[in-house]
């Protein structure tokens, strides 16, 4: 079964028809969700769903561009909720210098002590990195970012840049942008990264895949993303999705349903 490893279905895009599309995954093949934190507010909703679908999991963290609204207090609190036994990782967390907000100084700091957090409660880590590569890698290697291991979510950068994450044992998470024709860059470092390293995710509502780009993504979308990698490794969309199934398994300790 697909294990979709990165979606937000707190969303208010979803708010019509949320849980008609949560029931109806497993009978679409999709037996696991990690459901990604994003500001504070997404994580009590989170707790929700996991609580009412047994194949939805969490993640609890702080999305870099809403680290502003961080304090020591709420930090306690998000760590309590990793005691949460349906939540499965720490995220998701970084850096994104794209609209520079808050400042890189305050997303640095919470990326840290988030980084941190998830070795003392023994979970891994989902990254957001965007436009901040280097800074990325240099707090990872700084804080021992490969004792929790994790994944990069969304990996966007060079064929390069995947190798040096490669070398802490991190996972990368393929999704929408993989079926693009202009994706050129992203397509050859999928080339460069071994399959046991590579897992689904959508980043639903977001990044929905050709021939769908642009509209409201779901996981129902996966098996398009699973064909565009079977296509770079020359493999069937099948196999695809039993190697990254095992792989989600293996990072997060929970399996798919039956
Ligand atoms: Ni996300």
């Amino acid at each position: 079964m697909i294990f979709e490893t990165h979606a937000h279905y707190d969303d208010k895009a979803f708010e019509k028809d949320r849980d008609d599309l949560l029931k109806s995954l497993p009978e679409n093949g999709i037996g696991a969700v990690v459901n990604a934190g994003s500001d504070l507010s997404s994580i009590g909703k989170i707790q929700k769903l996991t609580k009412k679908y047994p194949y939805v999991y969490g993640a609890a963290g702080i999305h870099p561009c809403d680290t502003g609204d961080l304090t020591e207090e709420r930090f306690a609190w998000l760590k309590k909720q990793c005691d949460d036994e349906k939540i499965v990782a720490v995220g998701e967390i970084g850096l994104d210098y794209h609209w520079n907000d808050p400042h890189p100084d305050i997303q640095k700091k919470w990326f840290v002590r988030q980084l941190l957090l998830a070795q003392e409660v023994r979970l891994p880590v989902i990254i957001h990195s965007r436009e901040a590569a280097n800074d990325t890698l240099t707090i990872m290697r700084e804080n021992h970012a490969e004792k929790s291991g994790g994944v990069i979510h969304c990996f966007s950068y060079s064929a390069e840049m995947a190798a040096e994450f490669l070398k802490m044992d991190y996972y990368f998470g393929i999704g929408g942008v993989i079926t693009f024709e202009n994706a050129k860059k992203l397509k050859e470092a999928v080339r460069c990264i071994p399959i046991e390293r590579i897992l689904l995710e959508t980043d639903s509502p977001y990044l929905a895949p050709s021939p769908y780009r642009g509209k409201r993504n779901s996981s129902l979308y996966l098996p398009y993303i699973a064909e565009a990698v079977g296509r770079i490794k020359e493999m069937t969309g099948e196999e695809v999705i039993r190697r990254t199934q095992e792989n989600a398994e293996r990072l997060f300790g929970v399996a798919c349903v039956r």
